[in-house]
């Protein structure tokens, strides 16, 4: 069994369907998804996986928050997983701003209670244990337009609460390699897009505020640079590197997409406007530039040189075709954007986890 943090969130719910994917043609390792459900966790991105709120034998639930000391010991009793990805985190900059509070707990302390659980695990398991930290380019801090794409050698400098905390875990997973032996990978990604994020990240939010004649809000000049991949191209090359990396290795994944966030919103205007046309006009009338991002980082670039070169990953997707298939999603998916923004899900979560939490257990097996 593996065990996968963060699992009902936008990349682990990819990561659990694409494993799912290839579990059916390859084998029968199931997946133990542990997610506490925050706004960003929805069990709903994983219903291809499971019918009325029940899973299928391959992926079971646990409703567990990784800041939990004791629920964390109930699970330690329950499952021995031969390796642990972890994507559990507060992932957006913006509420790091307004409060940092919850990073420090989640993505730092949180991480350290998987660590050390990472140790008694392979102290049952032997040497095959694996612990994948899902970490961020954002820790390298901002480039220069000339400077060279981040590798994997690049100096942290964190420059928000999110990544500050990010870059705090990694240091955490880099000395339980040092110190304890424990079987560590780190990736360090760039800005992921494609189904299920949730619409306060740039991508979705155009999206979905584009099609409700909604201003697309643009920080600053536009002019700050991101490197973008698709989100199953990570989920590729995480089990890349779980299968293959070497363990106290750092792995950098990129899909050399840089684009200004400029370039960005034109081009899923370009889209829509092929795809949805407006009565009159363009999406582009919608662009608004507003007030900036404090310490807004100019520019992410990363060189996926090692993870191409040691383990053969490279992304399938090009940001053109990656995003055409995400306006497409979102646009296919009124429901699931619709549940979301309203906090719907969330109201159906409370009910179905009534049964859970009168029984007294919120580890919820194949709940
Ligand atoms: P997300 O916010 O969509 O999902 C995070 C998930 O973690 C949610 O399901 C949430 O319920 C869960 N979670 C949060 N706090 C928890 C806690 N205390 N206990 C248990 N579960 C908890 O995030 P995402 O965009 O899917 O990012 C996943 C990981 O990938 C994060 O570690 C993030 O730093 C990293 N990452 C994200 C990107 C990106 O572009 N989104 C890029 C590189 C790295
Ligand atoms: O680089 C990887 C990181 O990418 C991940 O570690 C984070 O979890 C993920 O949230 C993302 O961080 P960013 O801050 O780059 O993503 P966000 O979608 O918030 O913003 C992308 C760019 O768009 C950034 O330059 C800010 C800008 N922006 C964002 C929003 C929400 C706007 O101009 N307007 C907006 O309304």
């Amino acid at each position: 069994m593996i065990l996968v943090t963060g699992g009902a969130g936008f990349i682990g719910s990819n990561f659990v369907l694409e494993w799912c994917k290839r579990q059916a043609n390859q084998g029968d390792e199931r997946l133990l998804v542990l997610d506490c459900l925050t706004y960003a966790g929805n069990l709903e991105n994983l219903a291809q996986v499971s019918e009325e709120g029940r899973f299928d034998g391959r992926v079971l639930f646990s409703r567990v928050d990784i800041r939990d000391q004791a629920a964390m010991a109930a699970l330690e009793t329950e499952f021995t997983p031969r390796a642990i990805v972890h994507f559990a985190a507060e992932s957006h900059v913006d509420r790091s701003i307004h409060g940092p509070q919850v990073f420090v707990e989640t993505n730092v302390l949180g991480t350290l209670n998987l660590l050390q659980w990472g140790r008694k695990l392979q102290d049952i398991v032997g040497d095959r244990f694996r612990f994948l930290h899902v970490s961020t380019d954002e820790v390298y801090g901002s480039l220069q337009p000339s400077d060279p794409a981040f590798s994997e050698s690049t100096p942290y400098a964190p420059n928000s609460p999110y990544s500050a905390s990010k870059a705090a875990s990694d240091h955490l997973v880099r000395a339980w390699h040092h110190s304890f032996g424990l079987n560590t990978l780190t990736t360090n990604c760039s800005n992921n897009y494609g189904p299920f994020q949730f619409p306060e990240k740039l991508i979705p939010l155009l999206i979905t505020r584009a099609i409700e004649g909604k201003k697309l809000p643009i920080y600053g000049d536009g002019l700050n640079v991101r490197d973008w991949l698709f989100v199953t191209d990570h989920c590729d090359g995480i089990l890349s590197v779980l299968e293959k990396g070497r363990t106290g290795e750092v792995y950098n994944i990129g899909g050399d997409s840089e684009r200004t966030n400029l370039a960005v919103v034109e081009a899923v205007c370009l889209i829509l406007d092929q795809l949805r046309p407006k009565p009159s006009g363009s999406y582009r009338d919608q662009i608004e530039f507003v007030r900036d991002r404090p310490g807004h980082d100019r520019r992410y670039a990363i060189n996926a040189a090692k993870i191409r070169d040691e383990l053969g990953w490279a992304p399938a997707e090009s940001f053109d075709s990656g995003l055409i298939k995400t306006v497409k999603w979102y646009l296919e998916h009124p429901q699931w954007v619709e549940r979301v923004k309203t906090g719907a899900y969330r109201e159906w979560l409370d009910k179905q986890y009534a049964v859970v939490d009168r029984s007294g257990s919120n580890t919820a097996s194949n709940l």
